[in-house]
C-alpha cells in the first residue's frame, strides 16, 4: 500500500495566494465588466531593466553559437554572478560575504521553502505571526507541527506581531533553534534597527540557534540607518542564512533569480551537540536537486550592478514608493492606522473588522483586491495588505475606489468606469 506523507493533510487545503487568486477569478467570470485593480500578490507590473534585457539577449544569442553555447552550468551559480553579488551587495556595505558563500537560485520562495530539509525533523521552529506563509507551510509538511487548532499548530513557537509591539516580534519565551526573520517585513512592512537586529544575532548566539533571514525586500529600504543584511551586524556570520531575491528588487518574478547566503562559519549541531557547518550540506543538497539557474537568466541578473542597471532598478523602485507612499497616506487620511509602504513595497492596514469579510467588500464593490490579514496568520485577523505593485494610475483608482466606499455620503459607484 502506498501512504501519503499525512503532514499534508494537516496544511490549509489551498496555498492563499492560490484561494485568492480563485476568488477574484470567480468574481470576474460573473462581473465581465469590472476592471479589477490588483494589489493583492506582491507582483510587479514595470518591465525588466533595459540593461537586463539587452544582455538577455545577447546570452540568448551565445546559446545559438556552438562557439559560445553552454550546457548545464555551476549548480552553484556562475562564478560572474556571485562575484557582483559578493562585491555589491555586501562588501560594499562592509559585510564580509565571500562569492564562494553564494547560492544562486530561481527563487527566494524555493529557497526558504527548501531550506528546512538540512535541519532536524524534532527542532522547535519560531514563526512570527503574521508571516509570509512558505515558512510556516513547509515545516508542517516536514512534519515539524502538531494539530491545527483556533488557527494554530502545536508545537510551533509562534511570535506574535501586533499593533502592541510595532509589528516587531520579541524574543521567543520558550527555546527554539530555528528562526525566520523577514525584514521589510512581508506582509506587515515592519523593519529592524541595528539594535534590534543585534538582540536577535545574540540570542541565537547564546541559545545555539540559527536565523533564516528574509532579505527579498531589502532594495526597498531608503532609511540609511536601517540595516539591508544581517550580516551587517557583529557575528551573524556563524548564525544567520540570509535569502534574496531579482523579483521585487528588479521584476524577475516571472524571470526566476535569487540567491541564499551561507556564510562558512555557519552552524547548526548535531544529535551528540558537535557543530556541524551548514555551507557544505546546503551545498551538498543544491548539487543534488537543482542544475541552477539558465545562463541568458544569470547573465540579466548580473546586469542589475552595472551602472545603468542601478539607475534603471532605483526608479523602478522609486516608482512603487511613489504607490507606497500614496496608498499609506490615503489609508491613513480615512482613519486606518497604518503600517509599512515607508522603506517597504507593502501597507499593513488596520481594518478592525474580519479581513476576509474586508477583502469581499473590497473585491465585490470596489473591484480591488488586497490579501486578508488573516490568510498570514492569527495576528492578521483584523487586518489587510495592499501592495504597491501595480501602475501608479491603477494605485490612485483603487484607492478612489476605497475612499468612495468609506467617505460617508460618497458615491459608491466604484467599480465601473
Ligand atoms: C507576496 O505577495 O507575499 C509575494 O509576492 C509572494 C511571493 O513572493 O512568493
Amino acid at each position: 500500500m502506498i501512504k501519503v506523507n499525512e503532514n499534508y493533510l494537516k496544511i490549509q487545503p489551498s496555498y492563499l495566494f492560490s484561494e485568492i487568486a480563485r476568488r477574484v477569478s470567480s468574481f470576474q467570470k460573473e462581473n465581465p465588466d469590472v476592471e479589477i485593480c490588483r494589489l493583492g500578490i506582491g507582483d510587479v507590473t514595470l518591465p525588466l531593466p533595459r540593461a537586463c534585457i539587452d544582455v538577455f539577449h545577447k546570452a540568448v544569442d551565445e546559446m545559438a553559437d556552438e562557439s559560445t553555447f553552454r550546457g548545464y552550468g555551476p549548480e552553484q551559480g556562475y562564478g560572474f554572478l556571485r562575484e557582483k553579488i559578493a562585491r555589491e551587495d555586501f562588501q560594499s556595505r562592509g559585510a564580509d560575504i565571500s562569492p564562494d558563500e553564494i547560492f544562486v537560485s530561481d527563487g527566494a520562495k524555493c529557497d526558504v521553502g527548501n531550506i528546512q530539509e538540512i535541519f532536524a525533523s524534532d527542532i522547535k521552529v519560531a514563526i512570527p505571526d503574521p508571516v509570509y506563509p512558505v515558512y510556516l507551510d513547509t515545516n508542517v509538511m516536514a512534519g515539524r507541527a502538531g494539530s491545527f487548532h483556533k488557527g494554530r499548530y502545536d508545537g510551533i513557537v509562534y511570535l506574535d506581531c501586533t499593533g502592541e509591539n510595532g509589528y516587531l516580534p520579541d524574543l521567543p519565551k520558550e527555546h527554539a533553534g530555528l528562526i525566520y526573520l523577514c525584514f521589510p517585513n512581508n506582509p506587515t512592512g515592519a523593519t529592524i534597527t541595528r539594535e534590534g537586529l543585534t538582540r536577535w544575532v545574540e540570542y541565537a548566539r547564546e541559545n545555539k540557534a540559527l536565523i533564516l533571514y528574509d532579505a527579498a525586500y531589502e532594495a526597498f529600504i531608503g532609511d540609511k540607518d536601517l540595516p539591508r543584511s544581517i550580516y551587517e551586524i557583529d557575528d551573524a556570520r556563524e548564525v544567520a542564512i540570509e535569502f534574496r531575491s531579482y523579483s521585487k528588487t528588479a521584476g524577475f518574478t516571472g524571470v526566476r533569480c535569487a540567491y541564499t547566503v551561507v556564510p562558512k562559519e555557519c552552524r547548526a549541531y548535531t544529535e551528540r551537540n558537535e557543530k556541524q557547518l551548514l555551507h557544505g550540506l546546503w551545498n551538498r543538497r543544491q548539487s543534488t536537486k537543482t542544475n541552477g539557474v539558465s545562463y541568458p537568466v544569470q547573465r540579466a541578473a548580473e546586469a542589475v550592478y552595472c551602472q545603468e542597471g542601478k539607475a534603471q532598478v532605483r526608479e523602478l523602485i522609486a516608482y512603487y514608493m511613489r504607490n507606497a507612499d500614496l496608498i499609506r497616506k490615503e489609508m491613513t487620511g480615512l482613519g486606518f492606522d497604518c503600517t509599512g509602504g515607508e522603506n517597504s513595497p507593502y501597507i499593513w492596514v488596520d481594518v478592525r473588522e474580519d479581513s476576509w469579510a474586508m477583502f469581499d467588500t473590497l473585491l465585490r464593490k470596489g473591484g480591488v483586491v488586497c490579501t486578508p490579514g488573516a490568510g498570514f496568520g492569527r495576528c492578521g485577523e483584523g487586518h489587510i495588505r495592499i501592495s504597491a505593485f501595480n501602475s501608479f494610475q491603477n494605485v490612485q483608482k483603487a484607492l478612489k475606489r476605497i475612499r468612495d466606499l468609506f467617505t460617508p455620503g460618497a458615491k459608491t459607484q466604484a467599480r465601473r468606469e
